[in-house]
């Protein structure tokens, strides 16, 4: 029988009576500390860092502190299955790795690093476009892992065509197609530095290893990067994308499609009537707007309106496996980490990535467990699982 994912708790203690150091925090914040003392401040304020005055990031959080569970006795969750299949993706629970652009600039093995964490404990990593390496060089760290490919939509659709062959060459089952960065927002933490990564060149591999891409180039990149940085940059003023052109996706990309940033019902409902597989409710992790809503607030009308004919997962603030479970008894059917796993990485490359993992997914297994249940059947079969505070 395979160990319960909270069998990393026991790990952890075995090793502290062995008289071993603790590994990296289990504390998200004290997680967060280390990676801030680790790194430059500019890097660590590309990470932590949200639009505007930070009020979307702590919108995310506080919407967290309104769920609360409502734990039962003596249930038998002595065993218990968090394995489930996501528009035809097996993992272990449901959790995926978030797109996170450009993790070369955390570690040297940046998005290889973070593949082969993901792989080991079966978890799918969803590839960035802004990656620092190429979609075939992450394929292969992944090997026989789940893995999903996120695309920023170029506005020269040959380019976008060439980037969905390879993803779906190189293994890629499901397509991610982020929707709410098709400019970069207000950010303070870059603008006071006077640094976007982007335009220095950082997260550019895939662009730069892409034959349509480069075929639009006077000159290769190796010679000539600012006018390939210029010409990447230029991709993204996102305006001539419409609802109506989602259609050139969905011919070139056999497998499920996933839209990203949906914080709208209105635009779920658009999304699924418009051929797609499902909605990742997001913020970006308050990234992109200023004053949003916290995306947790935005969960359950979505889950109403599309999720009995689409797949519904949720982003934006999860820290812990406490509140990933909360997302899921909101109705979402997986849940993206995202700057936890960075901050892992910035510490201790792929180790760093897989304590996060699985400090999440014993906190899930736990969680669940302790409130009474045994199966993700039945957390989404009882109403009385949670309780909306304030
Ligand atoms: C992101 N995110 C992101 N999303 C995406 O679709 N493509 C990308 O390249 C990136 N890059 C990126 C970089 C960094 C440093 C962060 C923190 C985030 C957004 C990401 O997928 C996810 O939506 C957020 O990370 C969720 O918010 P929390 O939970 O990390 O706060």
């Amino acid at each position: 029988m395979t160990p319960p994912l909270s069998s990393y708790a026991t790990e952890i203690y075995q090793r502290g009576l062995a008289g071993d150091a603790p590994p990296l925090p289990t504390d998200p914040s004290a997680l967060e500390d280390a990676a801030r003392a680790e790194l430059d401040a500019g890097t660590f304020g590309y990470v932590a860092g949200g639009a505007g005055s930070g009020a979307t990031l702590r919108a995310n959080r506080a919407a967290f502190d309104r769920h609360a569970f409502v734990p039962r006795m003596l249930r038998d969750t002595t065993i218990r299955d968090w394995s489930t299949t996501v528009l035809g993706t097996a993992m272990p629970a449901p959790l995926l790795l978030a797109p996170v652009g450009m993790l070369g600039l955390l570690h040297p093995d940046g998005e290889l690093a973070a593949a082969r964490a993901a792989a080991d404990v079966g978890v799918p990593i969803v590839l960035s476009t802004v990656a620092s390496h190429t979609i075939e060089e992450v394929a292969e760290a992944s090997g026989d892992g789940p893995r999903w490919y996120q695309l920023y939509w170029p506005t020269e659709d040959g380019v976008t065509v060439s980037l969905l062959e390879r993803a779906r060459a190189a293994g890629y089952t499901t397509l991610v197609v982020t929707l709410d960065t098709w400019t970069l927002g207000w950010r303070p933490a870059d603008l006071d530095r006077g640094d976007r990564p982007m335009l220095r060149g950082a997260g550019a591999a895939i662009p730069f290893s892409d034959p349509a891409f480069r075929a639009g180039l006077a000159v290769a990149p190796e010679e000539d990067r600012a006018a390939a940085v210029a010409r990447w940059a230029s991709m993204f003023t996102g305006t001539a994308l419409r609802w109506e052109r989602l259609d050139l996706l969905r011919r070139h990309w056999p497998g499920p499609i996933v839209l990203k940033g949906v914080q709208h019902p209105a635009d779920a409902a658009r999304a699924v009537d418009a051929g797609m597989d499902g909605v990742i409710v997001s913020n970006h992790g308050g990234r992109q707007v200023d004053r949003a809503i916290g995306a947790l607030d935005a969960l359950p009308g979505i889950v109403e309106a599309v999720g009995e004919r689409a797949a519904v997962l949720f982003d934006s603030g999860v820290r812990t496996g406490a509140d990933a479970a909360v997302a899921l008894a909101l109705g979402a059917d997986a849940v993206l980490l995202g700057r936890p796993y960075a901050y892992g990485l910035a510490l201790a490359g792929e180790h760093g990535v897989r304590h996060v993992l699985r400090c999440v997914l014993a906190e899930l297994d736990l969680t669940l467990a302790l409130t009474g249940h045994a199966s993700l059947a039945e957390l989404r079969s009882d109403p009385d699982a949670l309780v909306r505070r304030g």
